[in-house]
């Protein structure tokens, strides 16, 4: 029988933040949140959370703080403070207390904000995600786990409320170097799917008719599957947006040059993300690298 007694803090009420936040709440635990835009955080109060004041105040009246934000620099501004932020977590942090930081972040930081957690008798597993919105509406994310095992299972029933395939991958920051390494598959995927489809569309195919027979081939992929129909409508809703894609790649990039790799197919990517941002599409899903690839080939896949 699992104890639903647990206090659970969470910080980061974004696209994802914010459903997974609302599945904790739905499995009966008392949750406090707090959200650096407070209108954010006042739908969560309306479902019953307490709305903390700071970040501080609420890892000092809870057990387990979960932190969702968008990247490196606002987990370390968010955790352990900066001259402008407002109390960070570590001031309301002591023996027993855990963070669970589910930002997709570097791992060299998360590492660091992990021993500074220890210092004050804490633990932090890093806990990245894989899976977008619906995932996360539906409580089915996969997350991957880096720190000790005694602490994943101590907060295993509310990984279980937001995912259900959760992995132990090794110590701090390992959970961060999976995840990147998944997400530099995606980028390329996706950016790979789109110049394919718009060589068909370009050598005269029709776009619903490509779709199908690659839908039908062993190259049937999340990607092809999941975009491939809006690519297709133009239909650019972000579910991931491709600031947050460009984002992980740079921290990819950041990763493998402290381990002295190369990357070479991720680095040409990595371009390709940042020439949609140069031209305005940040905010887009990350399928709109697909607007690039037909800018390029001048040709039109969308049919709006
Ligand atoms: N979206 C996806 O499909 C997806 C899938 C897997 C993993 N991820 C990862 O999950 C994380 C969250 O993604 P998301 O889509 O939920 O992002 P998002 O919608 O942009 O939300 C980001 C959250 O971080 C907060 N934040 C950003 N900078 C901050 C700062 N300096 N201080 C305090 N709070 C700050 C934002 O607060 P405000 O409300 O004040 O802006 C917001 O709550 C990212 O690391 C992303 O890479 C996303």
């Amino acid at each position: 029988m699992v104890s639903r007694n647990i206090p659970v803090g969470f910080i980061g009420l974004g696209n994802m933040g914010l459903p997974m936040a609302k599945n904790i709440l739905k499995a009966g635990y008392p949750l406090t949140v707090w959200n650096r835009t407070v209108e954010r955080a006042e739908h969560m109060a309306r479902l019953g959370a307490k709305v903390s004041s700071n970040p501080a105040q609420l890892a000092s009246e809870t057990s387990v703080i979960i932190t969702m934000l968008s990247g490196p620099s606002a987990v370390q501004e968010v955790v352990l403070g900066s001259a402008s932020s407002p109390p960070p977590v570590i001031d309301g942090i002591g023996p027993g207390k855990v963070l669970v930081d589910m930002t997709t972040n570097l791992p060299r930081v998360s590492k660091m904000v992990a021993d500074k957690i220890c210092e004050r008798g804490g633990d932090m597993l890093d806990a990245p995600v894989s899976g977008s919105v619906k995932p996360a509406t539906e409580g089915t994310l996969t997350i991957m786990v880096g720190g000790r095992r005694e602490t994943l299972d101590r907060v295993r029933p509310i990984l279980e409320t937001m995912g259900k395939k959760i992995f132990h991958v090794g110590g701090n920051g390992d959970g961060c170097s999976m995840k990147l390494a998944l997400n530099m598959h995606l980028g390329a995927l996706m950016a790979s799917f789109s110049e394919s489809f718009m060589f068909a569309v370009k050598a005269g195919l029709d776009p619903k008719v490509v779709l199908d027979v690659f839908n039908n081939t062993v190259l049937r992929t999340y990607i092809s599957e999941s975009k491939g129909q809006k690519i297709i409508d133009g239909d650019w809703s972000a579910a991931f947006s491709l600031g947050l894609m460009a984002k992980d790649l740079d921290l990819v990039s950041d990763t493998a040059r402290q381990m002295r790799i190369p990357i070479p197919i991720t680095s040409l990517v990595k371009e390709l993300y940042y020439a949609c941002v140069a031209n305005g599409k940040e905010n887009l899903d990350f399928s709109a690298v697909s607007t690039l690839l037909e800018q390029m080939g001048n040709v039109k896949i969308s049919t709006r």
